[in-house]
């Protein structure tokens, strides 16, 4: 077998003395030894070297370790040597190799230790986070005061055990107008404030109020029935600073055993405290609609109003007209309701002193963010 360490170019002498021990000390009876021991000196020498100027990572001290104790490596070579040592020189060689096998181990160990400081330095670098630093978080946006302002008008009503009801935009005539005894020659159903959707033989319309949800719901539900129908309205207003063709209602119904308008009154006058302060009071001035008999106009005395206290026309409510009853199928004599809606644009715009219905439409974030996630 020829010996890997002659083979190799640019081994050291030291390397080669260690690969060849027990023939030097033949041939060198009298400073043998002395060779053999500056050879383990030169090794150990030129194994501190190379880990200071080739071990700059562990793969690199991995390649340096297995250059000395690898099966080609000069100690592994002095280690095989022992065995053909003459028992005498067995000692001190043997002494010899275990002090340099120790210093060089003890080397790379030192060399592997620094490598792991420098790594976790570099790592604690590499993943600092500076607290300070400006971020590039992103806004969370702002949702719309309309929609707050409908949850918690909703809120108040599910507070006290009402339910949801809701129904289409896209509506037919029949609810939106018919089952409500809005008869065919009511203004409300000239072409100036509907948006009639063609062809007109369909008889549907977009929704003009959220009352054709009275009708569903009393279509749809069981008796004693207490539903918010809050949702979005078409008429066909310009826009301006007070009106758009687009908005938002709220819509309550009540049909149980025994409901007066002392009911509708304390109901309403709740929803009064409950959105302006307990100072807050209503009062219901007489008016006309066809789905509710008596009807009525329903003020709001208003604690806070910008402009100080007042009066401020809120919405419409009623007792609900026997023909509504009748065309659900209840029965008016058992059975009698309210109902009310209001709009919740212009609520928002009295409570929050909003005096622009454009800002409620132009969907710029800055007017939304104003009022932060709750009102
Ligand atoms: N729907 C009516 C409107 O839009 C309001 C209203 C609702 C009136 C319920 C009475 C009862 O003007």
């Amino acid at each position: 077998m020829t010996d890997p360490v002659q083979e190799t170019e640019n081994v050291p002498e030291s390397a080669h003395t260690l690969a060849s021990i027990a023939q030097i000390l033949n041939e060198n009876p009298e400073s043998g030894l002395e060779i053999v021991r500056a050879a383990f000196d030169a090794e150990r020498e030129r194994a501190l070297t190379a880990l200071r100027e080739r071990a700059k990572d562990f793969e690199s001290l991995k390649t340096v370790r297995l250059g000395f104790f690898g099966d080609k490596g000069s100690m592994s070579l002095a280690n095989k040597q022992m065995r053909d040592l003459q028992n005498q020189h067995k000692g001190p060689v043997g002494k010899l190799l275990g002090q340099a096998r120790a210093a060089l181990t003890e080397a790379i160990e030192a060399r592997t230790a620094e490598l792991e400081a420098e790594r976790e330095a570099r790592i604690l670098e590499e993943e600092a986070v500076d607290v300070t630093a400006a971020s590039a978080r992103r806004s969370l946006g702002g949702r719309h005061p309309v929609a707050l302002m409908q949850e918690k008008l909703t809120d108040i009503f599910v507070g006290m055990g009402w339910e949801v009801a809701d129904g289409p935009e896209l509506e037919s005539e029949w609810y939106n107008f018919d089952a409500l005894n809005i008869k065919p020659d009511h203004p409300a159903r000239d072409m100036q404030d509907t948006f009639y959707i063609e062809p007109r033989e369909a008889h549907l319309v977009l929704r003009t109020h959220t009352s054709p949800v009275q009708m569903r719901a009393m279509l749809t539900r069981e008796l004693p029935l207490y539903v918010v129908c809050p949702g979005q309205v078409y008429r066909t207003d310009e826009l301006d600073a007070t009106h758009t063709p687009v908005f938002h209602q709220i819509e309550g119904l009540a049909v149980d055993k025994g409901l007066t308008m002392a009911d509708m009154k304390g109901t309403l006058e709740y929803m009064a405290r409950a959105m302006f302060g307990e100072e807050a009071r209503i009062r219901l001035r007489p008016n006309f609609f066809p789905f509710t008999e008596p009807s009525a106009e329903l003020d709001l005395w208003h604690p806070n109003a910008k402009g100080g206290p007042q009066w401020i026309e809120w919405g419409g409510c009623g007792m609900v007209n026997p023909n509504v009853l009748r065309a659900a199928g209840i029965d008016p004599e058992i059975y009698s309701g309210f109902a009310f809606g209001m709009g919740i644009e212009r609520t928002l715009m009295f409570r929050n002193n909003v005096p622009d219905m454009h800002d409620m439409i132009e969907g710029d974030i800055r007017f939304s963010e104003q009022f932060g996630m709750e009102i």
